[in-house]
């Protein structure tokens, strides 16, 4: 199969030398992009900012902006069977990028304030918001308190097939602890593991067919 995979956070530049991003490290889904080429498959993956090395085997495309990731993906997820969201997209951009800094000591003042506009939905664009039976879409959440009940939402939204929750210790960390939600009703939790063995498992889930499992109960 083809799989796309994101990873990272995104930058949002405010002047030529700042900008707005979070703390995502990129590893959950650099380990899924190594996994899903071991296991064989042809792999894709958008990253934005990290400093991570490339996965043998898979082609990186870098972005800054999730604007730059969304335009990067679209052209991605045409010949795709597989999408792994895993990127920490920013729902927030400056309204407008200074071209040059910007100098706090001109105005004298004590207080400011960066406007700020939504930036696109990059997985519920992809998907228009539809899942298809013939490509799988995984998508992440990072919930904090009742988180299911939100991703469940979310994966509705978002036209995905599964969604995999995680909680705010994942971020920059080497383990995790991941419960996976799927569109059909099935369910699953993968207790403390690394990574590394997360993604292995996260890949798994491109061999499961929901219909055949009801065909065969
Ligand atoms: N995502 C995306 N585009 C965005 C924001 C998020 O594609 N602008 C993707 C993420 O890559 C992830 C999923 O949507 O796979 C859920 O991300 P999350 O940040 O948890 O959800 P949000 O849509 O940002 O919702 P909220 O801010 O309410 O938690």
């Amino acid at each position: 199969m083809t799989v796309v995979v994101s990873a990272g956070p995104t930058r949002e530049r405010i002047d030529p030398v700042r900008f707005l991003t979070n703390d995502s490290s990129g590893r959950m889904g650099f380990a899924i992009a190594e996994a899903a080429a071991r296991a064989g498959h042809d792999v894709v993956l958008v990253a934005g900012p990290v400093a991570l090395e490339t996965p043998r085997g898979v082609r990186r495309v870098d972005v800054e902006s999730a604007r730059e990731m969304l335009a990067a993906l679209r052209k991605e997820w045409r010949r795709a069977d597989a999408l792994y969201m895993a990127a920490a997209v920013a729902d927030w951009r400056p309204a407008r990028k200074l071209a040059g800094k910007w100098r706090a000591k001109d105005g004298g003042a004590q207080r400011a304030r960066i406007d700020l506009v939504r930036n696109p939905d990059v997985i519920a664009t992809l998907t228009r918001g539809r899942r298809d039976p013939k490509r799988t879409v995984v998508a992440f959440a990072l919930e904090t308190g009742d988180g299911e009940r939100r991703a469940l939402a979310k994966m509705a939204r978002k036209g995905a097939d599964w969604i995999v929750l995680n909680g705010p210790r994942a971020l920059n960390a080497d383990r995790t602890e991941l419960s996976v939600l799927g569109a059909d009703g099935l369910r699953f939790t993968l207790a403390e593991r690394t990574k590394a063995r997360a993604a292995r498992d996260l890949v798994g889930l491109l061999k499961i067919d929901v219909r055949d499992l009801v065909s065969r109960t």
